[in-house]
């Protein structure tokens, strides 16, 4: 085994200590591209976490060791230097797999992100499980991600593609959600946690009905698996894909969790070294999954770098951390729904026990237009994300062309959040007033 650098510094030792520091105080010194101005006198308040997550010093570390004590190829070599990157390439597997309660290690592909996992499945699984006529369901609220694959699926096999869309106050609508299910259904592909309403979904109600009628379900949990615990067999789905970097991991790194039997199932979608078993002049037999799925070199300091920042989240507990990001989603909803501009919050608001709900917030102001707001609001150092969020159908159908999103990690604080309001008015009121830009994406269709 690789002896990484130990997860959290010592910060983690004030927990429980009676000073009453909040988790976001406690762990921030772990992540030094905090520590700095944005610009001259403006402190850097980072606010913009569901687009990437900053990386704890332990993970920078434990890349930093990758490079300098035991670089070389996994699986390859049987010299030391390639028995230990494999070693910790394998353990980082285990690592992720006890993250999100798999049941075998054999469950876990790593791929370059979500993005690549959802591609892998549209493709080896769906091109030989859609039919012509067979219906896939989605939501509204799908990131491209979770949405272009199935429309790019869906034309190869002449299927058809259905929404299950939002209730009134922005959350799904499973009444509809249950109505679209019926005997064509062959895949249902949802979002747990929308990056753009902040919504947390049923998966496992989703996840029961979608096999009552013979359906498989894939959950997209980017926004979940960084902010709250996501145990693949309580959710009881077929697949779930996250991103690295959304989780204080890398980039370039993610991974595929599929319930063993049916990536057995599956045939290879990249062909290419690692994923054989045997190779012939004219064919190939293929290796068990999760080496069937991870051709070519892969990720290898990226996926080490994966299982250091599970093991950060780890060591400070993923129920701490859930039970502050509902903290600090009910913050930052009720300070900026409490500001007298005029404002649209996109999502549904927070029930009473805070737990409905990532710490992000999307919204819209009558007064400005989201990018112009994104830019003043960075001219005070408070870094947000302004854009359709990588959600444009949803967008649309909400009848904005984007919207602002301050979206907060287990770093951030109140504080952060006060900043992001302080700079919001300011910027408001700079741009805003009688006659001011006007956001031309106010009113909703729902
Ligand atoms: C909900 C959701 N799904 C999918 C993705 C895609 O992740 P990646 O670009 O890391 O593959 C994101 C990233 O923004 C996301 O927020």
């Amino acid at each position: 085994m690789v002896a990484s650098p130990s997860p959290p510094t010592s910060d983690l030792k004030l927990e429980n200590s009676s000073g009453g520091l909040s988790l976001g105080e406690k762990v921030r010194g772990d992540f030094p591209i905090l520590n700095q101005e944005a610009y001259p006198g403006k402190p850097l308040v980072y606010l913009d976490s569901a687009a990437t997550s900053q990386k704890p010093a332990s993970v920078i570390a434990t890349l930093d060791q990758y490079y300098t004590e035991y670089n070389s190829n996994v699986h390859r070599g049987a010299h030391s230097l390639s028995i230990r990157s494999t070693e910790a390439y394998e353990a980082a597997r285990d690592k992720v797999r006890t993250f999100i309660n798999a049941e075998d290690r054999k469950e876990i592909v790593f791929t370059r992100g979500a993005t690549e996992a959802i591609n892998l499945v549209a493709y080896s699984w769906g091109d030989a499980n859609i039919n012509a006529g067979d219906e896939i369901v989605l939501t509204v609220m799908e990131h491209h991600s979770n949405m272009v694959p199935w429309q790019l699926l869906a034309a190869r096999r002449g299927a058809t593609l259905k929404f299950a869309r939002l209730n009134a106050d922005m959350s799904l609508d499973m009444d509809h959600y249950l109505s679209l299910l019926g005997p064509r259904t062959k895949l249902v592909a949802c979002v747990h946690a929308s990056n753009a309403l902040g919504c947390i979904n049923p998966v496992r109600a989703m996840a029961d009905a979608a096999h009552a009628v013979g359906a498989r379900i894939l959950v997209d949990a980017c926004q979940s698996v960084p902010t709250m615990r996501v145990d693949v067999q309580q959710l009881g789905v077929d697949w779930l894909v996250a991103s690295g970097h959304k989780m204080c991991g890398p980039t370039g790194i993610g991974f595929l969790y599929g319930r063993l039997e049916l990536l057995r199932s599956m045939a290879p979608w990249q062909g290419g070294g690692e994923m054989i078993d045997e190779v012939f002049f004219d064919h190939s037999t293929f290796a068990e999954p999760p080496s069937r799925f991870e051709a070519g070199t892969p990720a290898i300091a990226q996926a080490i770098g994966l299982g250091a920042a599970v093991d950060y989240l780890s060591a400070i507990g993923m129920d701490a951390i859930e039970a502050y990001e509902h903290e600090l989603a009910v913050y930052l909803w009720d300070r900026v729904a409490a500001l007298p501009a005029e404002l649209t919050l996109y999502g549904p608001p927070p029930n009473a026990a805070g737990d409905n709900r990532n710490p992000l917030l999307a919204f819209n102001a009558r007064a400005a237009h989201a990018h112009d707001l994104s830019f003043f609001i960075d001219q005070e150092g408070v870094a947000v994300r302004a854009g359709h969020h990588c959600t444009q159908a949803l967008h649309r159908s909400l009848g904005a062309a984007g919207s602002i999103r301050a979206s907060c990690y287990l770093y951030n604080t109140r504080a952060d959040v006060d900043a992001f309001v302080v700079a919001l008015e300011a910027s408001l009121a700079f741009l805003g007033g009688e006659g001011g830009a006007g956001g031309g994406d106010f009113g909703l269709l729902l």
